[in-house]
C-alpha cells in the first residue's frame, strides 16, 4: 500500500483508490468541457489526466459564471532547490490564471519548512528567495499575483490562523499526518497557517469570493481537515483541483524530491546535467539489448522518459507517435531519452532566463497590506 500525505509519499500510487480514500471526485468530461470552452482549448495536463480530481470545482465554476470570480491559491514550501514536479503545478496554475483572468495568492511556507526540516531559519530564508525566483519565472501576472511569506506576513495571517487552530484537535492532526508525541509543537499547529490563504483575501477586503486551490494531491490532507473549519468560520469551503505526483527519474514510484538530486531535474540544472541525469538514471521500459528491443518493443507504461514526455510534449499526435514507435521497438531507449533531454533543455533555457530577470522583481509580487 502506498503512503501519501504532505510529509510522505511512497510506493506506487493507485489514483483510483486514492480518490475513494480521500473522498475526492474524478474530473468529469462536463467539467473539462466547461474549462475548455472558457480557454478555447484544454491544457495538456488536463487532457492527459495529470490533473485528475477535484473538490467542489463545479460550484466554483458556477459562481464564476454568475459573476462571482474565484481567486486561486497555491503555495511552496521553501526548503531547497525546486524540481520539475513543483513547476508542473504552477504552469497549470498560470493557465488557470490566464484562462479565467483571476488573482493568485501564493504562499511561501518558511515557517513550515523551518519546523519540519533540519535547517536553520537563515537557510530557509535563502530558499524562500530562490524559490520565489522560480515562481516569478512561471510568468504569473504581477498585477494579479500576491505572495504571502508566512513569517513576514504573520501580522495579517496569525489572527486568522488561531481561529482555525482553535477548531482542530491534536488527535485529528496526529492521525491525518502520522505524527507522534515526539513531533514538535509547531508542526502540530502548522495546518492552520496553510489554511489561512484560502479565505484571507476575503477577510482583507470584506468579500465572499470562492477560492480554488491547484495542488499536488499529497497536500490534500491539510484541506480535508480544514475545509469544514473554514466553513464554520463563516467562509466558503475552498474548491480544489488535484494533480498527480510527477514520478522520480528512477522509476514510477513515489514522488520526485530535491533531496535526492540524482532522481530529480532541478530548475537550475544546466543542459549537461540534464543530459547526464536522464541518460544515467531515467528508468527505462526498454529491453536489455537492441535486438531484443527491436523484437519485443519497449513498455511506455513504466518508461520514465515516456511518462515525463506527457508533461513536456504538448502535441498529442507527436506523443502518440513516440508511444507507438517505442512500443513497437522502432524507437530505441537512447532515442526516446534524447527527445526528452531536448524538450526539458528547451523548457529550462527559457525558464532560467526569466528566473534571472526575476531577481529584480520580487517586490512587485509581494503582498502589501
Ligand atoms: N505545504 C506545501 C509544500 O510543502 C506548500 C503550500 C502551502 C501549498 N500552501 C499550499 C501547496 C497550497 C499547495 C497549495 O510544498
Amino acid at each position: 500500500m502506498a503512503t501519501i500525505n504532505p510529509y510522505e509519499v511512497e510506493g506506487l500510487i493507485d489514483y483510483d483508490r486514492l480518490i475513494a480514500e480521500f473522498g475526492i471526485k474524478k474530473l468529469t468530461p462536463d467539467l473539462l468541457e466547461r474549462m475548455k470552452k472558457k480557454a478555447g482549448g484544454i491544457h495538456h495536463l488536463l487532457r492527459r489526466g495529470i490533473f485528475f480530481a477535484h473538490r467542489d470545482l463545479k460550484w466554483a465554476l458556477d459562481e464564476y459564471d454568475k459573476g462571482n470570480k474565484f481567486f486561486l491559491y497555491t503555495g511552496c514550501g521553501p526548503s531547497g532547490p525546486l524540481h520539475l514536479g513543483h513547476l508542473t503545478t504552477w504552469v497549470f496554475t498560470k493557465w488557470l490564471q490566464d484562462t479565467f483572468d483571476v488573482e493568485l495568492w501564493f504562499q511561501f511556507t518558511d515557517d513550515e519548512k523551518f519546523l519540519f526540516k533540519n535547517k536553520t531559519y537563515d537557510e530557509i530564508q535563502k530558499w524562500t528567495y530562490e524559490n520565489m525566483l522560480d515562481a516569478i519565472a512561471i510568468g504569473f501576472d504581477p498585477k494579479k499575483t500576491f505572495f504571502l511569506h508566512d513569517t513576514k506576513h504573520a501580522g495579517i495571517m496569525y489572527p486568522e490562523a488561531i481561529k482555525v487552530a482553535k477548531k482542530i484537535t491534536f488527535s485529528t492532526i496526529k492521525s491525518a499526518f502520522g505524527f507522534t508525541d515526539s513531533n514538535n509543537i509547531g508542526s502540530i499547529f502548522y495546518t492552520s497557517m496553510q489554511t489561512v490563504p484560502a479565505f484571507l483575501p476575503n477577510v482583507l477586503r470584506n468579500e465572499k469570493r470562492p477560492c480554488l486551490i491547484p495542488l499536488g494531491v499529497d497536500q490534500d490532507p491539510h484541506f480535508r481537515i480544514s475545509r469544514d473549519v473554514v466553513e464554520k468560520l463563516g467562509h466558503h469551503k475552498p474548491a480544489i483541483i488535484h494533480g498527480k505526483m510527477m514520478c522520480p527519474l528512477e522509476g514510477a514510484q513515489g514522488k520526485m524530491a530535491s533531496t535526492d538530486p540524482d532522481k530529480a531535474i532541478l530548475t537550475t540544472d544546466n543542459p549537461e546535467m540534464v543530459k547526464k541525469k536522464i541518460n544515467k538514471h531515467a528508468f527505462s521500459g526498454g529491453q536489455v539489448s537492441i535486438e531484443e528491443h527491436r523484437k519485443l518493443g519497449g513498455n511506455p507504461d513504466i518508461d520514465v522518459p515516456y511518462l515525463w514526455l506527457q508533461y513536456f510534449e504538448e502535441d498529442d499526435a507527436k506523443l502518440k507517435q513516440i508511444h507507438d514507435d517505442y512500443k513497437s521497438g522502432k524507437m530505441l531507449t537512447g532515442e526516446i531519452k534524447q527527445i526528452l533531454i531536448d524538450k526539458i533543455n528547451a523548457f529550462l533555457a527559457e525558464h532560467q532566463k526569466r528566473r534571472e530577470a526575476a531577481k529584480k522583481r520580487i517586490d512587485e509580487f509581494m503582498y502589501k497590506p
